[in-house]
């Protein structure tokens, strides 16, 4: 098994037994730095119950710069329970899609049938990976993620993904742990730091370069919760809000007129 084989089969069967502790009713808030969001409002939430919107494991709400219109189709990366897309298809309402992509089975079925208590239609969940998205081309207005490209073993294929996918002149919306300057050491040591959101962060200068170079503009890597990056601490992990856009007109080659 490939190192990177070994990372997806870690976070799964973490992730996997997070959605059956959830299923059995066992509530989530283990400490982690991507348990247990409280990132969203009450307003947000509205009538979302709270067993489904205390089953995040976001770290931020990656709606909050995401400026979603009816009719939109949205696709969130690491879909877990669901949440992020059951937000999503209140906002793009029922002429708007929404896809949620996951790689853990357990966290499909939670999301699955959160979904059908809910009783969206146009919210559908894919099983599948984010560095290989079950996707086509040019096919989403708007991609979310919350808490889960830190997890990824290859940053820059999943950011080469969210290009594919995305229409011409879409955005990109995400949430996720980032760290200024390298993580310190006393992170790295924990058992389960890398399925915990830690070990895989991104700095903010890595994760803004990372998406310019696979042809973003406009990017940004903000605090989530509004801070000013002078007053965050170096090398500590950190939820930032990440925002970037497809340009209308590619200049990459593989888009062009008769690409593929
Ligand atoms: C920290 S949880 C976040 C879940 C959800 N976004 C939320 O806010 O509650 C990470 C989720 O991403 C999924 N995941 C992690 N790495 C993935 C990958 N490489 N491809 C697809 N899904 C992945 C996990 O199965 C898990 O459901």
């Amino acid at each position: 098994m490939s190192s990177d084989e070994k990372i997806h089969e870690t976070v799964r069967a973490y992730y996997g037994q997070k959605a059956r502790e959830l299923t059995a009713g066992e509530g989530c808030c283990a400490p982690s730095t991507c348990d247990c969001s409280t990132s969203y409002s009450g307003e947000a939430l509205l009538d979302i119950p709270e067993e489904i919107s205390l089953g995040s494991f976001g770290c931020a709400n990656p709606l909050t710069h995401a400026s979603l219109r009816e009719g939109e189709r949205v696709l969130d990366l690491g879909s877990g329970g669901g949440l992020d897309c059951f937000l999503a298809a209140r906002q793009v309402g029922p002429t708007g899609q929404v896809i949620g992509v996951d790689m853990t089975d357990e966290m499909l079925d939670l999301a699955t049938r959160n979904s059908r208590r809910l009783g969206f239609e146009h919210v559908e969940f894919r099983h599948g990976t984010i560095e290989s998205i079950p996707v086509d081309d040019q096919s989403v207005d708007a991609v979310l993620s919350n808490c889960v490209i830190n997890l990824s073993p290859d940053k820059p294929e999943v950011f080469a993904e969210i290009f594919r996918v995305l229409a011409p002149g879409g955005r990109v919306s995400l949430a996720d742990i980032v760290t200024l300057g390298p993580l310190s050491s006393e992170y790295l040591d924990q058992g389960d730091s890398w399925a915990a959101c830690v070990a895989g962060a991104l700095t903010i200068d890595d994760y803004a370069e990372g998406l310019t170079r696979a042809g973003f503009t406009d990017v940004s890597v903000l605090p989530a919760d509004g801070s000013d990056w002078r007053n965050v601490a170096h090398g500590h992990p950190i939820s930032a809000l990440i925002t970037g856009r497809k340009p209308a007109r590619s200049s990459f080659p593989s888009e062009g007129p008769g690409a593929g």
